[in-house]
């Protein structure tokens, strides 16, 4: 099995089922940001090695729990601590492997690129219809019907993103075709009673600041986050929803937009 620090700021397990061998490979990234993610698993050893408690090689393993796992990871650590692998506290020492540079991808052509995906725009939001805060978002994507999840990235630079960490809720307010002033005062006003206007906010089932006329309101409770490169994604299960039917607004190549035309 190996675990993976990336460069994008996840840590995650791949092969679990591999238990011949055990090694960290670590894509290059700043210093003081390797060590921080080291921390999040274990202990650096030298350069060439990490401490790293079978408890986080189990929390990791998206298998574990399985009985025939459980079995073969179980082996795997008997024959570490067999090996002198393992140290008093029970943590195996794991062999670090460097990544080659991934190829560079320009943010300039991410940017024009990621500009050709239509996107529906929403008004995400927190606190309260008296101490609101928001960002507009086109990132809020469906993730799963049963448990009702969705997701929304962040940047880790918004306004927004304390105070909906501190929460620990959102609403995704879906807006229409209508609601160009919205996303104006949204990127205009500081946090607050002036970004949210004299639009028709009004508290929500979990008092949030929901938008009355939006296309869609989903409410929900962060069940987990991630930060990714420079945002973080809240996946929210869905408490309340609503739904009303009108023209969306749509973002493509860099310009909020009318749905035009017929089915495709
Ligand atoms: C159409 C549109 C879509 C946006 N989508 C996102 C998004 O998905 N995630 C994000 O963090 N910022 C997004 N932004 C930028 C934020 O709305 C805003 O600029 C950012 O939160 C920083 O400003 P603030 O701190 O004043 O809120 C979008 C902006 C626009 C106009």
């Amino acid at each position: 099995m190996r675990i993976h620090i990336t460069d994008a700021g996840a840590i995650t397990m791949l092969e679990p089922a591999n238990f011949r061998g055990l090694d960290i490979l670590i894509d290059p990234q700043p210093e003081d940001r390797l060590t921080r993610q080291i921390a999040r698993i274990g202990r650096r050893e030298g350069d060439g090695h990490i401490r790293i408690a079978p408890g986080v090689l189990r929390f990791l393993s998206p298998l574990a729990g399985d009985p025939g796992w459980d079995a073969g990871f179980d082996a795997m650590i008997a024959h570490a601590v067999r090996a002198g692998w393992v140290d008093d506290a029970g943590a195996v020492r794991a062999h670090v492997t460097w990544s080659d540079p991934p190829a560079a991808i320009d943010p300039d052509d991410f940017r024009r690129t990621l500009r050709r995906l239509a996107a529906g725009v929403c008004a995400v939001t927190t606190g309260t219809p008296a101490n609101p805060a928001g960002l507009v978002a086109s990132s809020v994507v469906s993730i799963s019907a049963e448990p009702p999840l969705i997701g929304v990235f962040v940047n880790g630079a918004s306004s927004a993103l304390p105070m909906i960490l501190q929460n620990g809720l959102f609403a995704a307010n879906v807006l229409g075709c209508r609601h160009s002033d919205i996303v104006r005062d949204f990127m205009t006003q500081p946090q607050g009673s002036r970004r949210f206007g004299d639009a028709d906010w009004q508290a929500g089932a979990l008092d949030l600041p929901v938008l009355a006329s939006a296309l869609a309101v989903m409410e929900c409770r962060i069940v987990t986050t991630e930060t990714l490169g420079t945002h973080r994604l809240l996946v929210g299960r869905i408490v309340q929803t609503a739904t009303r039917e009108y023209q969306p607004m749509v973002h493509f190549n860099g310009v909020t937009r009318r749905l035009e035309g017929e089915a495709a």
